[in-house]
């Protein structure tokens, strides 16, 4: 009896929408069998799911790039595994696929809305890191909407993370001298000595304004965000002529979404005609072939590195979210199922 229990499907299910840091109660953890397929469906044994920051966004009650979930549906999230069951023409057994999985351990979606991964590039969790949407993120983020050449000064906020890492490794590619920003000197000492960034900022060591100042000496170029708030006011500061800050992601606004608070500095983009542009990485994903192609040649030749914080269990879901906010990642931070 007790074995049948542990082989049930387990989910992580919205309670309600926080107000504020989502708590334990927010959560809860059901043990449900799932549905027979329909056509087009295939069944998923989910081996790593996904923590993001953008999470915040889909627990809040307002749309953002993508509808909230309801409260009682299972958690949404990026995830991979083996298809276990198909009944789609896409997909057999055995083949391993990524996507909107949900925080549970077996998931039942529509296999249009998977793609499919080659393991022959790398594991599992490199598919959901510097392979996979952050990655992807970073990647585009920089390139198509950045145009880091050499010569120019590249800033990157959450440096150390996820997408930060990647997009700052890649104008470092491209010949620009990159400046990375992150919390603390074990995340400084990674910008510089493993990813082999320029300069380090540490944010929590002093008001980011003046600490800026002291390492861009020629202004800024690009500034690749990911946090928002008082360190994007400080490099709007530093912004050479026709700078370009691409907004990709806020996360010391994700607080609380109704009094996210802009640049008070944005009248810089005037005086240095410069651009301001967000974006989603939604808007890239039929291209999805170029990035792989390049970042799994400079994985595979250990140019571009990366690493992954995996959590063990369904159940470390509440207290991993909670942790990208108080910045204990290092690296992408995932949980094996
Ligand atoms: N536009 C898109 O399509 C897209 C896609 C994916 C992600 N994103 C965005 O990209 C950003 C990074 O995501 P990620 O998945 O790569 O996460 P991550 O950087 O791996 O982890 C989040 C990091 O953010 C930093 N952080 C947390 N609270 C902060 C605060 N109040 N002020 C400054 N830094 C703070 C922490 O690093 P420190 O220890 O250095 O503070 C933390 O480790 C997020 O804003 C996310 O929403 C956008």
């Amino acid at each position: 009896m007790l074995g049948a229990m542990v082989m049930q499907p387990t989910q992580i299910r919205l309670v309600d929408y926080p107000t504020g840091t989502p708590t334990d109660e927010t959560w809860t953890l059901t043990h449900l069998p799932t549905r027979d397929l329909q056509d087009g469906e295939i069944e998923i044994d989910v081996q790593f799911v996904s923590i993001d920051p953008g999470m915040k966004g889909w627990i809040s009650p307002w749309r953002s790039y993508i509808d909230p979930i309801q409260p009682g549906d299972v958690m949404r999230a990026f995830g991979i595994g083996p298809v276990t069951k198909s009944a789609s023409p896409r997909y057999e057994v055995g083949d391993v696929v990524s996507g909107f999985t949900g925080v549970q351990t077996t998931a039942v979606v529509d296999s249009r809305g998977v793609r499919p991964i080659d393991l022959g590039l790398g594991p599992a969790e490199l598919h959901m890191s510097v392979l996979g949407m952050t990655g992807f993120t970073g990647y585009f983020g920089m390139l198509d909407l950045g145009w880091p050449e050499p010569g120019q000064t590249v800033l990157v906020s959450a440096a150390s993370g996820a997408v930060g890492s990647v997009a700052a490794q890649v104008a470092k590619r491209q010949g620009a001298r990159v400046v990375g920003i992150a919390g603390g000197p074990a995340k400084c000492a990674y910008l510089t000595d493993t990813l082999g960034l320029d300069a380090a900022i540490d944010y929590k060591a002093g008001p980011v304004a003046e600490l800026l100042e002291a390492v861009v000496p020629s202004g800024i170029d690009i500034y690749f965000d990911n946090v928002g708030g008082e360190t994007l006011d400080a490099a709007l500061m530093q912004i050479n002529r026709k700078a370009r800050i691409i907004v990709c992601g806020g996360i010391s606004q994700y607080g609380d979404m109704t009094t996210a608070t802009g640049p008070a500095n944005y009248l810089q983009l005037i005086s240095k005609s410069a651009t301001m542009t967000g974006f989603t990485m939604l808007d890239y994903m039929h291209r999805i072939p170029e990035a792989l192609t390049d970042l799994s040649a400079w994985v595979e030749d250990g140019s571009l590195r990366h690493r992954q914080h995996i959590l063990e269990g369904i159940e470390s879901f509440p207290e991993g979210l909670r942790m990208l906010f108080r910045g204990e990642n290092h690296g992408k931070l995932l949980i094996r199922l």
